[in-house]
């Protein structure tokens, strides 16, 4: 069989990268690449970086890594620009984060003190707990979204990078469905000049950054571009998009374990998680509207995964509690303890604790650049819309809408890798291996 690939532009040139919201995750993202090209530290966590890939049968031995095997932009080569409602740059911000140490910071402090954010497109009426003075002014909704278009084509003018990627590192924004003026584009432009209220701010970043062909992932659980205006111009536009809420902590926990019970079909009683976390997103999680779209993400996954539809005997009468407590002291490095009550043959109960003493913003950043790794690829292969095979990434993955999102991470990354393989033009792996039988 002649083997067959997507034809893929080259990776030449700069590649930039545009955040709205420049705080602890983007800039523990930034600081650590710009760590990684000193030679200072190692990208631990990104399967970009460190990942492999098998081709062909398991005594072939080929094992390229990702990187050699698909044409991904280079680390050099990345620029970093961005939006906040606070003017710090990203020195002072990734100082007040408090995530890395003050030690490596001082060690890139020039690159940092270079990211100076833009004014933001911000409302209170969004994100309750925030309140800052490097906000945008206009008339309308619509002219905001020109204001950061312009933004955008001054950053790609000034550093003069080749192509340019965006992801939502922005607070959460208060929960929200999707309704009528999502559900076109004309009606979301017309929504955009109307002031509609039901346009919150992250939509506008989006929807500038589709309406110039700019790759968008959503690293919130908000609606961002989880609606059908959004899918419309990101299929006119030809631009892969992918979200919500990066799968970091507890969610990654969980969808670690949850598939693994449910392959040996032990059943569950219930699944009880808090958090402990004292970081600024912990304070707007604080207010109850912000926290509904967290919840929202986070209660989904279970469901997904255990099917109990399909089971209802092992998991029909889960009780499932998700709380997030803001408790200032332990900053980004949060607390995630989970209970679980699961039962075994016979239907005897056991338990399962699990305390992780994890640290947000460093499960965060490698999962920030590989998106924007993997989107630029998918841009320069054709491929747009929806990104299904970055589920991996996240906690709420997105999906074509007659779907429903699939949650489990080994199943997520067979599909990633799979992707790959089906890019360039290599057999996908089943797992059968009969044939080693023969
Ligand atoms: N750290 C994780 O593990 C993790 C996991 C999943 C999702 N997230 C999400 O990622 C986002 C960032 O997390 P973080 O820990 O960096 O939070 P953070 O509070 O440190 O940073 C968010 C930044 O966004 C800014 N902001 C808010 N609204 C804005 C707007 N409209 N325009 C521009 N800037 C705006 C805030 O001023 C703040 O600096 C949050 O929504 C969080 O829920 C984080």
């Amino acid at each position: 069989m002649i083997k067959k690939g997507v034809k893929i532009a080259p990776a030449r040139g700069k590649l930039g990268v545009l955040i709205p919201g420049l705080g602890a995750v983007a800039t523990t993202f930034i600081a650590g690449v710009e760590a990684v090209r000193k030679g200072l530290a190692r990208p631990i966590g990104s399967l970009t970086q460190m990942g492999t890939i098998r081709l062909g049968k398991r005594t072939d031995n080929r094992v390229p890594a990702i990187r050699d095997f698909v044409p991904l932009a280079n680390l050099d080569d990345l620029v970093f620009g961005g939006w906040d409602i606070f003017p710090e740059n990203g020195y002072e911000i990734a100082c007040k984060a408090g995530v890395l140490e003050r030690s490596l910071l001082d060690l890139i402090k020039d690159e940092l003190e270079q990211l100076r954010p833009m004014k933001a497109v911000f409302s209170r009426r969004y994100v309750k707990k925030l309140n800052g003075p490097n906000v945008k002014r206009g008339k309308n909704k619509w002219e905001l979204a020109q204001q950061v278009k312009e933004d955008i084509r001054r950053f790609q003018k000034e550093t003069g990078v080749d192509r340019t990627v965006m992801v939502w590192c922005g607070s959460t924004e208060v929960f929200m469905k999707p309704g009528g003026v999502h559900s076109s584009l004309a009606k979301f432009e017309r929504g955009l000049k109307a002031n509609d209220p039901r346009i919150p701010s992250s939509m506008v970043y989006a929807y500038a950054a589709l309406s110039l062909g700019i790759p968008f992932a959503n690293g919130a659980p908000n609606l961002t571009i989880d609606v059908e205006a959004m899918r419309q111009l990101a299929r006119k536009n030809d631009v892969p998009v992918c979200g919500k809420d990066f799968k970091t902590g507890q969610t990654l926990m969980k969808t670690i374990l949850a598939p693994g019970f449910k392959a040996r079909m032990i059943g569950m009683h219930g699944w009880f998680s808090t958090n402990i976390l004292g970081n600024r997103d912990g304070e707007v999680l604080d207010d109850p509207e912000s926290f509904k779209t967290k919840e929202e993400s986070k209660l989904g996954v279970l469901e997904h995964i255990l099917q109990p539809e399909v089971y209802p005997e092992l998991y029909g009468r889960i009780h499932y509690k998700v709380r997030i407590v803001y408790y200032p002291p332990r900053g980004d490095n949060k607390e995630g303890w989970d209970n679980i009550d699961i039962f075994g043959w016979l239907g005897y109960p056991m338990q399962i604790k699990v305390d992780f003493l994890c640290r947000d913003s460093i499960l965060a950043a490698p999962i920030v650049l590989d998106l924007i790794l993997f989107l630029d690829l998918a841009k320069r292969a054709g491929m747009r819309g929806i990104q299904e095979w970055l589920s991996f990434y996240f906690k709420s993955p997105m999906c074509a809408p007659q779907l429903y999102p699939e949650h489990d991470l080994f199943i997520q990354l067979m599909k990633l890798k799979n992707t790959l393989r089906y890019l360039r033009g290599e057999e996908m792996i089943t797992h059968l291996g009969l044939e080693y039988y023969d």
